[in-house]
């Protein structure tokens, strides 16, 4: 009898796009997991089992060994302090970009930055980095509120078509990283159960080259 696979999926954005890709890598759960409440699935492999987690809760799943895989976007893993994870393939799915933010027109203080984000270690880590003050205030969402309510003087948050800047009077202004979506493999998994990982990984490294 075959060890179970566990891989975790990110709920929201990213499972619309994971679905397809997996379908192309030919990992179909057998249940239609949009319709379900169920959080974990079986699939038309009897060794690989589906869990649908919240997206930031996906590095911890896979640090703890309770998946084997995870489907987890580059900012979610930036930000996690999560270790004992490989990252594997790009998965090219749900693009977009990481870059700060301001009201148009509105030039920056010279006092310390205020700045709000989700991403307050990346944050922290660019504004360190480029050798620039600035105080980070965690938000939860809807970031685009805080320069307009005068919370921050920049936001760091995602970036894809712009509409959400633009919609609120926001422009992007520094470019701090692309994101996609990533497979990650726990480490001591990747060792142990290789025999079992390498095939899947191939599957799903030839379904993300070929989209
Ligand atoms: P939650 O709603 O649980 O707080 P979330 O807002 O991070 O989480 P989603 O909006 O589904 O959840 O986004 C999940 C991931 O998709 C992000 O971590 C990022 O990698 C990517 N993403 C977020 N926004 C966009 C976007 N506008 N375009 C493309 N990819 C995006
Ligand atoms: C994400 C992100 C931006 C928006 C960017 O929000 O936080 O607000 O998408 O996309 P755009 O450049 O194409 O407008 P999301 O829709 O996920 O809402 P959320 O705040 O609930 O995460
Ligand atoms: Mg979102």
């Amino acid at each position: 009898m075959k060890n179970t696979l566990t891989i975790a999926l990110s709920k929201g954005r990213i499972l619309e796009e994971t679905l397809p890709l997996f379908e192309k890598a030919n990992i179909i759960p057998i249940e239609d997991i949009k319709k379900s409440r169920k959080l974990i699935f079986d699939t038309n492999h009897d060794n690989i089992k589906l869990v649908i987690l919240r997206a930031t809760d996906v590095p911890t799943y896979v640090e703890h060994g309770v998946a084997d895989f995870g489907v987890a976007g580059k900012d979610v893993l930036m930000e996690s302090s999560t270790k004992n994870l490989y990252e594997l393939v790009d998965l090219k799915i749900a693009k977009c970009r990481l870059m700060t933010a301001g009201v148009v027109g509105v030039e920056l203080p010279s006092r310390r930055l205020k700045v709000a984000s989700k991403f307050v270690k990346t944050a922290k880590a660019y504004f360190a980095e480029q050798g620039i003050q600035a105080d980070v205030i965690k938000l939860y969402g809807a970031m685009e509120l805080a320069p307009i309510m005068g919370l921050a003087d920049l936001i760091v948050d995602i970036v894809d078509t712009g509409n959400t800047l633009k919609a609120n009077g926001l422009e992007a202004r520094d470019h701090i990283a692309d994101i996609s979506t990533r497979l990650v493999v726990n480490k001591a998994a990747y060792k142990t159960k290789y025999q079992q990982i390498e095939p899947i990984l191939e599957m799903l490294r030839d379904a993300a080259n070929k989209a």
